[in-house]
């Protein structure tokens, strides 16, 4: 019987070795060791045998079934890890294939509009500039003239960073700090846009999003007035959505800026978007940056590139500007 269990062992193992398919090894499996099984038929002939030839063959009989299930285990992982493979290739995208004799992609809408206003912005003589998305406390609040304790820093809703000491970093709540970064790095005059991207612990709604864009503005020169500040906005407004576009300010406040005001904008059909902030670059900000405010003044703005985008393409959502749907996105 010994001979005979060697026999199966052997020509079962081959079996298992030449299974094409991780089917084709379960149905191999339930021959193996099922009731109707070679094995199985000699398992019902071991109680006949004499004591110590019963010993023996139940030794063989436990070796073989080991073996043949190592060797199912072994060739189950190798048929896995091709059916893995197998499956990868089929499924793999070709990121660089082109389509109908154009790129398959494009640059997200708010890409676009990023793009589209530094063009505006330097066709009026400006540079572009850029900042960290994870700021310290300095740049973020208190070279922007944001007090220890003052309210304004609890109206801007802060994600704070776990590193440093607590509350010391943060994702940046505005694009201002950017401010503070070309005024450190650079002596007047100062013609910089900054656009990025911002954060806001928030909840999300279709007119605010808790990661957003904004684009900042920062003129410091000598002679720089309010009435500089109105007429850039106003420019950049009508270059961006056209000549029927307009723009006001109201009387508002920001530690940052004296006087400030918030600016809208109003669409063809009279209604009126508010979209951002403004003013005169407050003397403790320049001296903060090593700039003589006595000798030289700024304006400043901010304002929300999504709603922007959204607003010229008609998005009634501004989360769809954060979704992946293909068929939201190829619109643009
Ligand atoms: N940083 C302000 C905000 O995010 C906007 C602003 C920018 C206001 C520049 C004044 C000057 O609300």
């Amino acid at each position: 019987m010994i001979d005979e269990i060697r026999r199966i062992q052997a020509e079962s193992t081959r079996r298992i070795d030449g299974a094409a398919t991780l089917d084709e090894l379960g149905e191999l499996q339930r021959d193996l060791f099922g009731k109707a099984s070679e094995l199985g038929g000699l398992k019902k002939q071991l109680g006949g045998l004499a004591p110590e030839a019963r010993r023996e063959a139940g030794l063989a009989m436990n070796e073989a079934t080991e073996a043949l299930r190592t060797a199912l285990d072994g060739r189950r992982s190798i048929l896995e890890a091709s059916a893995r493979r197998a499956q990868a290739d089929a499924e793999r995208l070709d990121l660089t294939e082109v389509r109908a004799g154009r790129d398959a992609g494009h640059l997200h809408l708010v890409t676009q509009t990023i793009e589209e206003l530094e063009d505006v912005f330097v066709g009026l003589g400006f540079t572009v500039a850029e900042g960290p998305e994870v700021e310290d406390d300095w740049h973020n609040f208190t070279a922007l003239n944001f007090g220890q304790f003052h309210p304004a820093r609890d109206m801007q809703d802060t994600f704070f960073v776990g590193l440093g000491e607590p509350k010391e970093v943060v994702m940046r709540t505005h694009t201002s700090p950017v401010q503070i970064r070309v005024m450190e790095g650079q002596a007047p005059p100062i013609y910089s846009v900054m656009p990025g991207r911002v954060y806001r612990n928030e909840a999300t709604d279709s007119t605010h999003l808790a990661v957003f864009h904004q684009l900042e503005c920062l003129v410091v020169d000598e002679g720089v007035t309010f009435a500089h500040l109105a007429g850039t906005i106003d420019r950049f407004t009508k270059a961006y959505f056209g000549p029927g576009w307009t723009s006001r300010l109201r009387p508002s406040y920001f530690p940052f800026t004296e006087p400030s005001a918030e600016f809208d904008i109003q669409r063809p059909d009279g209604t009126w978007l508010e979209l951002g902030g403004c003013g005169m670059v407050h003397p403790n900000v320049l001296a903060n940056c090593g700039i003589d405010p006595e000798a030289f003044s700024g304006f400043a703005f901010g304002f929300g590139l999504d709603r922007l985008a959204a607003t010229r393409h008609g998005v009634t959502d501004l989360r769809e500007l954060a979704s992946t749907d293909i068929r939201f996105l190829e619109q643009f």
